[in-house]
């Protein structure tokens, strides 16, 4: 059984966890920079770069303490090595990199949206590949088909926002502060949708891919008017979001074979309003759902440390050289056309 140290800070959490290969999570801690970044309304890069500096080694030593681990119990230190910003990404990367030469473990660089990707396989050991993933976090909204570890076909991407960034800029409009998400979650359940009429962009559109950048602006523009009250704005942009979400997901499922199962991942999928239109989804097409917990859709350590299991058990398995650069972009499908209507032309 192997034994992996996880290390996560791409964005604004600080994390490491230690996750066994038959997916028991020995020992995990999460520091979020919210605090420190709530003034400006948003991460301020330079910031979270020196708080993940700050934090990481010794939170590294408190999750080895709390299993009861040294690192010569390792079989590979796993780190997120991108995509992210990049202050924070190199503060990870290079950690890891130093203890693992110093303690000759094997290095893995992990693509932190592979660590989304495959975060439901560790709460659910009955998900195989392949799946239908919608990953919709912070930075990135896309449909993936996952074929297998490294495997992964993009089906479509946002052109403008990225879902949970709609939610944090709705909320800003809302005045609800930073991060948005869960507070307009919070809030969207005091609401009722049909008092405020939204678009639902690039509905039915013969593309595949998502915009939300519209709505975002539309809910400026109710706000602006003056008429209704927030919660119903809220509960209107969640629904209006996820009828889009649907009808995206629906375009890239009718255009691949039939796959056993719909999985969502990232922090918008901590949401239980757009979990249960999803499952709904999945049951009218006869697929299964799995969605993780909460705790492991946003930012975790235990999801980079489990990326770097998956890896561990392929065959052929070669750690990553220790000259292995930080990368603000990795995208999961090298190979995925541009979006059109994304600032490139067609
Ligand atoms: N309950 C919720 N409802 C809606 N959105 C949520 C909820 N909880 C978290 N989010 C959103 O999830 C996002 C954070 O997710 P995550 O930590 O996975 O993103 P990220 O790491 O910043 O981006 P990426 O993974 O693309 O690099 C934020 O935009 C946040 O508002
Ligand atoms: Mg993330």
């Amino acid at each position: 059984m192997g034994l992996v140290l996880g290390i996560e800070s791409s964005c604004d959490e600080t994390a490491a966890a230690l996750v066994t290969s038959d997916r028991t999570i020995l020992a995990q801690r999460i520091a979020s920079q919210d605090a420190e970044h709530a003034p400006y309304g948003g991460v301020v890069p330079e910031i979270a770069a020196r708080a993940h500096a700050e934090r990481l080694a010794p939170m590294i030593d408190a999750v080895l303490k709390d299993a009861g681990k040294t690192l010569a119990d390792c079989d590979a230190i796993a780190a997120t090595a991108g995509p992210g910003l990049i202050g924070g990404v190199m503060v990870g990367l290079v950690s890891a990199k130093a203890l693992a030469m110093a303690s000759e473990t094997p290095l893995i660089a992990v693509n932190h949206l592979e660590g989304h990707a495959l975060s439901p396989r560790l709460s659910d050991p009955d998900l195989g590949f392949p799946y239908l993933l919608l990953l919709v976090s912070g930075g990135h909204c896309q449909i993936l088909l996952v074929e297998g570890v490294g495997n992964y076909r993009r089906l479509a991407t946002t052109i403008d926002d990225a879902l949970g960034e709609a939610f944090d800029k709705s909320a800003k409009v809302l005045g609800l502060g930073y991060p948005g998400g869960p507070a307009v979650e919070r809030l969207a359940k005091e609401g009722d949708a049909a008092n405020v009429p939204l678009p639902r962009p690039l509905l039915g559109s013969k593309e595949p891919h998502f915009s939300f950048a519209g709505l975002k602006s539309a809910v400026l523009r109710a706000k602006d008017a003056g008429i209704h009250s927030n919660a119903d704005i809220a509960a209107s942009f969640q629904q209006a979001a996820l009828d889009c979400v649907l009808d995206r997901l629906a375009f890239s499922a009718d255009r691949i074979d039939p796959v056993p199962a719909l999985v969502v991942a990232g922090g918008v999928a901590a949401n239980a309003a757009i979990r249960a239109g999803l499952e709904e989804f999945a049951q009218t097409r006869g697929m299964r759902f799995v969605a993780p917990p909460p705790s492991l859709c946003t930012d975790n350590a235990a999801m980079i440390a489990w990326a770097g299991c998956e890896r561990l058990a392929l065959d052929g398995f070669r750690p990553d050289p220790l000259d292995i650069a930080a990368k603000p972009r990795w995208p999961l499908d090298p190979d995925a056309e541009p979006a059109r209507g994304a600032g490139v032309k067609a």
